[in-house]
């Protein structure tokens, strides 16, 4: 790009914007889909994946889904009768290996703001386990659903106080304004049941991850914006980075604790395998 003229880096720059937001996100699903179509037809057991050009999550469906778990037991002491929160549970990638680690006394709640989604999930994963249960909420997000009714921060979690063991978010935190992270913080803190787990995946900002950021060592290529970071700051949405410092006064000011913070292997330096950083939060 750097020889280009600067005309000509403006046009590409328009032509890359013109489409409506979570455009490009779908034409990732699509070559997401493409590649993954030999192994949907030789194995039987994947032909009923959802589609990633309509909705994309990212990551191999199936590998992803069991890592996501492995994290879950591992990090968030997952037990056969926890009552599970999926915040933004999307099209069930990590419900599925839920599905068998969860015994008939556990529970499962999932929500999200993308209807095909929790349609998806219903249609496929509720026959398996019918006492699961998701919910379409209709919360407007810049990328997955930029004309939803409800405001991110107006969210309720579709859960009473104090009825969840264990909460997660996969993927979520990461395209979420500010605002909305202190939000659901506290509500993460009032669904909690007293002593409940809670992990979220982030990207978290260090002064050694902004520079290596800077100097585009991170995975995850990130601009500044504002006091964040993000992979594009006209779709800010589509990857937000946060100061370590920050998400621990909102994780302090919900009242929850943050237990530890594992680096995630977007960027260098990881202590632990998953793909975000990790922060272990308890009630
Ligand atoms: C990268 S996907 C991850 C989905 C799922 N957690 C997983 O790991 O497979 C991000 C998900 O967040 C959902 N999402 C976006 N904004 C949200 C919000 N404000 N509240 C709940 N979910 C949201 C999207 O619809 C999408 O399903």
């Amino acid at each position: 790009m750097s020889g280009r003229p600067d005309w000509l880096r403006t046009l590409v720059r328009a032509a890359y914007h013109a489409p409506p937001a979570g455009f490009w996100r779908s034409v990732d699903g699509l070559r997401r889909d493409l590649a993954s179509l030999p192994a949907r037809l030789r194995d039987p057991s994947r032909r009923a994946d959802p589609w990633e050009t309509i909705h994309h999550v990212g990551g191999d469906y199936r590998v992803t889904g069991r890592e996501s778990l492995r994290f879950i037991q591992t990090y968030g002491e997952l037990r056969p009768d926890d009552r599970v929160l999926d915040i933004g549970c999307g099209n069930g990638r990590v419900t599925w290996p839920l599905a068998e680690a969860l015994g008939s006394n556990g529970r499962y709640i999932g929500f999200d703001v993308s209807a095909g989604a929790i349609r998806y999930c219903l249609r496929r994963i509720g026959p398996v386990r019918p006492d699961f249960t998701f919910h379409h909420l209709d919360i407007r997000n810049g990328i997955y659903n930029p004309r939803g009714r409800i405001g991110e921060s107006e969210t309720r979690f579709p859960c009473a106080d104090g009825s969840i063991t264990l909460a997660f978010a996969t993927s979520v935190f990461t395209h979420l304004p500010w605002p909305t992270v202190v939000h659901y913080l506290a509500e993460v803190r009032r669904v909690l049941a007293p002593g409940g787990r809670a992990l979220i995946t982030a990207f978290v900002l260090t002064p050694e991850v902004r520079v290596w950021a800077s100097q585009g060592l991170t995975k995850v290529p990130l601009k500044p914006y504002g006091d964040a970071m993000t992979s594009d700051p006209h779709w800010p949405e589509n990857a937000m980075a946060y100061d370590e410092a920050r998400f621990q006064s909102a994780i302090a000011g919900a009242g929850l604790t943050l237990e530890a913070v594992l680096a995630g292997l977007w960027r260098p330096e990881p202590t632990y395998p998953g793909g975000q950083d990790l922060l272990v939060l308890r009630g």
